[in-house]
């Protein structure tokens, strides 16, 4: 299959520059000025498909290390098919799934339930995680890390903090062993008081139970010491906090090898933008005004080295009970780049340069994906590809979302910036007005 992408600007080492690239085989092979060449011009007769990309920023696709499939085990919230879907549609060509699933993947059998759909099913390229213990719940004894080791990109317990530090030592220097990262969603339990929305001015003002900084940063700063003791490499999910962010910034300045996540909604939103609806509950919760500033600085500054969506979809009548009943989560791959791109990039708050590094360059770097993956368009790459269309306002619409998770709380935004066609290995997963309907 050759596939012509024609007139694009391709994000390349030397930043955006207007060419033609030609796909085959499932590589980027040329890239070259079409009018300038007679016997290149011949080429477009020869291929399968022309793509125009005229105004369109063709880009690698974006990778996120933070996403719940639900697959195996909670089929009806999402599956694999309808994730990865989501994921296309939303420019992600690699996607790191979340081990939250039934039966966790704690042991080589257990995962390779999932890696078994993941090769049926998938229709981009999805990584997946090995939890840190035996059943993914922070607290039992350590899952069969070793033979799990070759198969997963990393071990996490997310949705669940490790709760007594002699299990994140014993964690730290099994991974540490194995070459590998310890990737966590840090939460003390002990701290939590039932709370479900940040602790904050709208908790009180509307009669909630808040969830404080502290059950997160306290985790943070637990660990950050252990894996500068113990020279761990360690990841923290979805900062919330600005507390977490100057423990991060001040161990990286020691040389600490801690890198961290957040996600679109906490730079975009805060606990002010609450409403009574379960679209808007998750975990960590929107804090306040001060922590989104300190996470805006964080990214700035480098801080925070990538942006992860945290998908996490529910059913919609879980979702329906409110700030209190509703399950933690709020699905992410479809408005990520939207949301991100309006918000930060069309506002002066960061340059879409830093955004793509956020999106693709930096966890490829931290996560050793580089080889099969590039951060920027390069001859002879794989092309895993997103054209995007910078341009065009739309509203997101939850309702046309591919995933079958709805919740949002960018539901009705005015946004600008999506992509048009991603491409895995050179093959179109996803055209933007093609009738998935039935996947
Ligand atoms: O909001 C969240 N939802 N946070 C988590 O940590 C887990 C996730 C889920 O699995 O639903």
């Amino acid at each position: 299959m050759k596939t012509l992408l024609k007139n694009g600007m391709v994000y390349t080492p030397c930043g955006f520059e207007q060419k033609n690239l030609l796909v085959e085989d499932g590589k980027v092979f040329l890239s070259f000025d079409l009018e300038a060449d007679s016997a290149v011009n011949k080429l477009e007769a020869s291929v399968d498909k022309i793509v125009a990309c005229d105004n369109k920023y063709i880009v690698p696709g974006f990778v996120d290390v933070h996403v719940h499939l639900r697959e195996p085990g909670f089929f009806y919230k999402e599956t694999i098919k309808t994730g990865t879907m989501a994921g296309a549609r939303g420019g992600y060509t690699t996607i790191c799934s979340m081990p939250n699933v039934n039966p966790a993947p704690a042991t080589l059998e257990a995962l390779k339930v999932q890696l078994d759909i993941i090769e049926r099913d998938a229709v981009i390229k999805v990584i997946p995680y090995g939890t840190i213990t035996s059943r993914g719940d922070g607290r039992s004894r350590l899952a069969d890390m070793e033979e799990l080791s070759p198969y997963v990109l990393a071990f996490s317990d997310d949705g669940k903090g490790i709760q007594s530090k002699e299990l994140m030592e014993a964690a730290m220097i099994e991974a540490k062993r194995l070459g590998k990262v310890i990737v966590a969603h840090c939460e003390d339990e002990s701290l939590l008081h039932n709370g479900y929305i940040h602790d904050g001015e709208y908790a009180r003002s509307h009669g909630h139970r808040g969830i404080s900084s502290d059950s997160e940063w306290v985790q943070v700063m637990r660990d950050v010491q252990l894996a500068e003791a113990l020279g761990c490499r360690y990841h923290v999910c979805h900062v919330s906090t600005a507390e977490s962010v100057e423990i991060i910034r001040a161990a990286k300045g020691r040389g600490v090898g801690v890198t961290c996540e957040t996600a679109p909604h906490y730079l975009v939103l805060s606990d002010a933008d609450l409403r009574e609806e379960g679209r808007f509950k998750m975990n960590p919760p929107l804090r306040g005004a001060a922590d989104r500033a300190a996470l805006i600085a964080g990214i700035q500054d480098g801080t925070i080295d990538m942006l992860a969506t945290d998908h996490a979809p529910h059913g919609e009548e879980e979702k329906s009970r409110g700030l209190e009943k509703s399950p933690f989560g709020i699905v992410g791959l479809e408005c990520a780049f939207p949301v991100l791109y309006t918000n930060l990039v069309k506002r002066h708050i960061i340059t879409l340069d830093k955004l793509l590094d956020l999106l693709i360059g930096a966890p490829i770097r931290r996560f050793n994906l580089a080889g099969p993956r590039n951060s920027r368009i390069e001859e002879g790459m794989t092309a895993d590809l997103a054209i995007l269309d910078l341009d065009t306002e739309f509203t997101i619409d939850s309702k046309t979302f591919l995933s079958k998770g709805k919740s949002t709380p960018f539901d009705g935004a005015r946004v600008q910036g999506h992509s048009v066609l991603t491409m895995v290995d050179g093959k179109i997963v996803y055209t933007e007005g093609a009738d998935y309907a039935n996947n």
